[in-house]
C-alpha cells in the first residue's frame, strides 16, 4: 500500500461534524502538536452529504478535507455507509435486517441495514460512486475505509431478501435439488424439499436443526457481505485505480469468513478493544494482531483502539498511565504499521459521549492528551520499521467452517448448562456446550505465545509448506485437498499437530465412517473408535508412556476424550482413568521426516508447555524463556532484526540480553547485556558492531 511517504501511521477516526467550526481549527493545531499523521474521515456521515435521495452536499466535507490537506495530514476517506439515513430506511420497508424472532430491528443505531436488502445496496454503490467522484484526485485523500465492521451487529439476517438470495445461492452450489437433498440428507425427519421455495431460512423449530443448511445459511451471509463489500470496491477502483482499499474489521471471524476479502484489500485493518480488567488481554491482543498480519502476510493497520476507556464492557476501567503506550507498541511488535484511535475528540452529545476520545471532555491539559502526544512524537521518529516483516516458523490454522460446525452457527451462543435454555438458543445439536472452536484456537496460540514464539494464524486453505510447525486445533471438516497437504508438508519434515473432534466431517457435513479423524489417519498413525465429553468439572489423568526428557510423569485433562487406537503412531501418553484407562490420549507418527501429533483431549496447560518446548525444540525453532509478563517479538527488515521488548507486568524488570551490543532505538543508547524495563516498559533494540554502527 502506498499511502504517501513510507512512515507508520499515526491518527484516528475524527469526526468534525460532531463539532462547530471553530473547533476543528484547534483540532488541527492539536493534531500537528501530537504528530497525527492520517485521520479516518466520513465514517458515519451518509446523512449529511446525502440529506435526500437526489441530493448530495459536500460543502463541509471539502472543508476539512482541503484543511488537512493544507496541514499535511491524510485522509482515510470512509464511503459513509455503514450507517444509513432515516429517509432511506423509512421510504423502503427492507433496509433494516430481520431477527431471527421475525422481529425487524429498530432504527436508531448503526449497521441496522440487512446485508442483501437490494435498496441499500443500491444505494451504498451510488454513495460510494458519488464520494469517489468528487474526491478523486484530492490532495488528503491516501486511502478509502469502505464501510465500518462489516457484520458487528448485523451479521445474520431472516428477512425475505435473504430468504431469496439463500435459494439462488443454493440453485448455484446445488444444480438439482436432488442434490441438495442428498448432501443435506433431508430424507431424515421428512425435510425432503420438492420446490426450491419450500426452503426458508433456518429459523429455530421444534428441535435441532439440519447442520448442513445451517452452515450453508452461515456461508451465504458471510459472502454477502464480501459481495457487498465488492459493489463499492468496484465502483472506487474504476473511479480512483490510484487509492489503495480497506475495511476495518471489527475482529471476530466467526462473524464472516474474512479470507474471502483476501485478495481485494490492499491493506488489512483492524479494531483492537482488549479489556484492560482481563489479566490475560494481551494474549487475546496478540491472538488477533497474528490473524491479521496472517491474512496477506504483510504489515496490517491498526485502525482503532480506545486511547483510555470503552463504554461497551459491563465495566469500563481506564488505560492505567503507560498502558496505552505499551498496547501501541505491542500492535507494531505484532506487525501494525500504525496506530490509531477512537476517537479524535471524545463526543459531548450521543451514543458515544463516555468513549475516551485522544482529546478528552477535559482538553489538551489531560493525561490522555499527553500520553498520546507523547507517543505520536516518539513514533515520528521511529520510521525505519515501517515495512518490516514478522518471519514466524509455526503457523495455527483456522476455518471458519469448522468454527461454525462446532459452535453454535448463530454468533456466540448461549453455552448455558440449563437444558432449556440451551434448546432454546441453541442452532444445531452437538456433543457438549464445552466445545469451543476458537477457545481451543485460542489455547494452542498461547502456548505457542507462552513460549515467545511468533506464531501466524492463517485460513486453512492457505498454503502452509513454508512452516516448521503446524497446529490444526479441532478442524472438525477436512476438505478436499487438505490430507494430500498435510502429508506432503509431514513427508517433507513438518510437524503437524492436531486434537480431538479434529477430522469427522467433509464439506457436506458428512461423517467420515471407519473412524474418526478421517482422511488424517495415515499421517497421523491413528484412528478414533468413540469420544466422551467430560462433564463440568470431569477430568482425567494422562501418563506418560515412556519418562522422556522434559516431561513430567502424569499430567491433568478435562472436556473430553476420544478413545482412539494408534496403527503406526507411538502413544506418548495414555488415559489413567475410565473405561479407556491405557488407551492412548497423545500420539507422534514418525511419516516421511516429519512428524504427526495428536492430541486427544484438553490437556492442561503444564503440558502444553512441555508438549510445545520439545515440538520446538526439536524443529530447532527459537524460543524465547523470558521472565512472567515480558514478552519479545522482532521484526526484520533489509536483513536487520528489531526487537520488541514488552514489560506486561506492573514492576520493573531486568531481562538478560543474548549476546551482543544492541542500540535501544527508542532512547538512541546503546546497551548490553541487561535491560531495564519500566512498569509497562518498552525497548526497541537493534544489533550494532563495536563501534556502535
Ligand atoms: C468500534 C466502532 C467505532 C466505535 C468504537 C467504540 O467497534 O468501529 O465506531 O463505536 O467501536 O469502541
Amino acid at each position: 500500500m502506498q499511502t504517501g511517504d513510507p512512515k507508520i501511521i499515526f491518527g484516528a477516526d475524527y469526526f468534525p461534524e460532531q463539532w462547530p467550526e471553530e473547533v476543528w481549527h484547534d483540532d488541527i493545531r492539536l493534531m500537528k502538536q501530537a504528530n497525527v499523521n492520517m485521520v479516518n474521515l466520513a465514517i458515519f456521515a451518509w446523512a449529511l452529504i446525502q440529506p435526500d435521495e437526489d441530493t448530495f452536499t459536500f460543502g463541509w466535507l471539502d472543508k476539512i478535507m482541503d484543511l488537512l490537506a493544507e496541514n499535511d495530514i491524510d485522509v482515510c476517506l470512509g464511503t459513509a455507509t455503514a450507517a444509513q439515513p432515516n429517509w432511506l430506511t423509512e421510504k423502503y420497508d427492507d433496509i433494516l435486517f430481520v431477527r431471527e424472532s421475525g422481529e425487524q430491528v429498530a432504527p436508531g443505531s448503526r449497521q441496522t441495514y440487512c446485508v442483501n436488502s437490494p435498496n441499500y445496496r443500491r444505494a451504498a454503490q451510488r454513495l460510494a460512486k458519488e464520494m469517489a467522484t468528487h474526491y478523486k484526485g484530492h490532495p488528503a485523500l491516501k486511502l478509502w475505509h469502505v464501510n465500518n465492521e462489516y457484520a458487528n451487529k448485523n451479521s445474520m439476517c431472516f428477512c425475505s431478501n435473504c430468504e431469496t438470495g439463500f435459494r439462488e445461492w443454493l440453485k448455484n452450489k446445488y444444480v438439482a435439488l436432488d442434490k441438495l437433498n442428498a448432501y443435506w440428507s433431508t430424507v431424515f425427519w421428512s425435510e425432503t424439499y420438492s420446490t426450491w421455495e419450500q426452503i426458508h431460512t433456518p429459523r429455530a423449530s421444534a428441535g435441532g436443526r439440519n447442520a448442513t443448511k445451517l452452515l450453508d445459511y452461515k456461508r451465504f451471509l458471510s459472502e454477502s457481505f464480501y459481495m457487498l463489500y465488492m459493489e463499492e470496491v468496484n465502483v472506487l477502483k474504476k473511479t480512483t485505480p490510484d487509492i489503495p482499499i480497506t475495511t476495518n474489521f471489527e475482529g471476530d471471524w466467526s462473524k464472516f469468513d474474512h479470507s474471502l476479502f483476501k485478495d481485494d484489500l490492499d491493506v488489512v485493518s483492524w479494531n483492537c478493544y482488549p479489556n484492560p480488567l482481563d489479566p490475560n488481554a494481551r494474549k487475546w491482543v496478540a491472538l488477533r494482531h497474528s490473524m491479521m498480519r496472517s491474512l496477506l502476510g504483510k504489515p496490517f493497520m491498526l485502525m482503532e483502539q480506545a486511547p483510555s476507556q470503552v463504554d461497551w464492557y459491563p465495566i469500563n476501567i481506564n488505560k492505567s498511565p503507560g498502558l496505552m503506550r505499551l498496547w501501541s507498541y505491542q500492535a507494531i511488535a505484532h506487525g501494525s504499521d500504525s496506530v490509531m484511535y477512537f476517537q479524535w475528540r471524545a463526543s459531548q452529545k450521543g451514543a458515544e459521549k463516555y468513549h475516551s476520545g485522544i482529546v478528552p471532555h477535559f482538553g489538551e491539559d489531560s493525561r490522555v492528551y499527553k500520553e498520546i502526544s507523547n507517543l505520536g512524537n516518539e513514533l515520528s521518529k521511529l520510521q525505519d520499521i515501517h515495512g518490516s516483516t514478522i518471519d514466524a516458523q509455526v503457523a495455527i490454522l483456522m476455518d471458519n467452517d469448522s468454527w461454525w460446525s462446532v459452535d453454535n452457527p448463530y454468533g456466540k451462543g448461549n453455552k448455558s448448562l440449563d437444558n432449556e435454555t440451551f434448546w432454546a438458543a441453541n442452532g444445531q445439536p452437538f456433543p457438549t456446550v464445552l466445545l469451543n472452536y476458537f477457545g481451543e484456537l485460542e489455547y494452542y496460540f498461547n502456548a505457542f505465545y507462552n513460549l515467545n514464539v511468533p506464531v501466524d494464524v492463517i485460513p486453512v486453505h492457505y498454503d502452509f509448506s513454508k512452516y516448521k510447525v503446524v497446529a490444526a486445533p479441532l478442524l472438525h471438516m477436512i476438505k478436499p485437498g487438505f490430507k494430500e497437504a498435510v502429508e506432503t508438508f509431514v513427508q517433507n519434515g513438518g510437524t503437524f499437530l492436531t486434537t480431538y473432534f479434529t477430522g469427522l466431517i467433509d464439506e457436506h457435513v458428512g461423517v467420515f465412517l471407519n473412524g474418526y479423524l478421517g482422511p488424517l489417519k495415515e499421517v497421523l498413525g491413528v484412528t478414533v473408535e468413540e469420544f466422551d465429553p467430560l462433564p463440568l468439572d470431569g477430568t482425567n489423568r494422562m501418563i506418560m508412556a515412556a519418562n522422556p526428557d522434559g516431561f513430567k510423569k502424569e499430567y491433568g485433562c478435562s472436556v473430553w476424550c476420544d478413545v482412539s487406537h494408534v496403527t503406526s503412531a507411538k502413544t506418548l501418553a495414555t488415559f489413567g482413568e475410565d473405561y479407556y484407562k491405557d488407551y492412548p490420549c497423545v500420539t507422534e507418527s514418525q511419516f516421511g521426516s516429519g512428524r504427526a501429533y495428536y492430541i486427544a483431549t484438553r490437556p492442561d496447560a503444564d503440558f502444553m508447555h512441555d508438549l510445545i518446548t520439545k515440538i520446538l525444540k526439536d524443529q530447532k525453532i527459537q524460543l524465547h524463556d523470558l521472565p512472567e509478563g515480558v514478552e519479545i517479538m522482532k521484526r526484520k527488515k533489509a536483513g536487520q532484526e528489531i526487537d520488541f521488548y514488552l514489560n506486561h507486568g506492573k514492576d520493573a524488570i531486568k531481562v538478560e540480553l543474548p549476546k551482543g551490543n544492541y542500540e535501544n532505538i527508542l532512547t538512541q543508547t546503546p546497551c548490553k547485556h541487561v535491560l531495564q524495563l519500566e512498569k509497562y516498559g518498552v525497548a526497541i533494540l537493534r544489533r550494532i558492531d563495536e563501534n556502535g554502527k
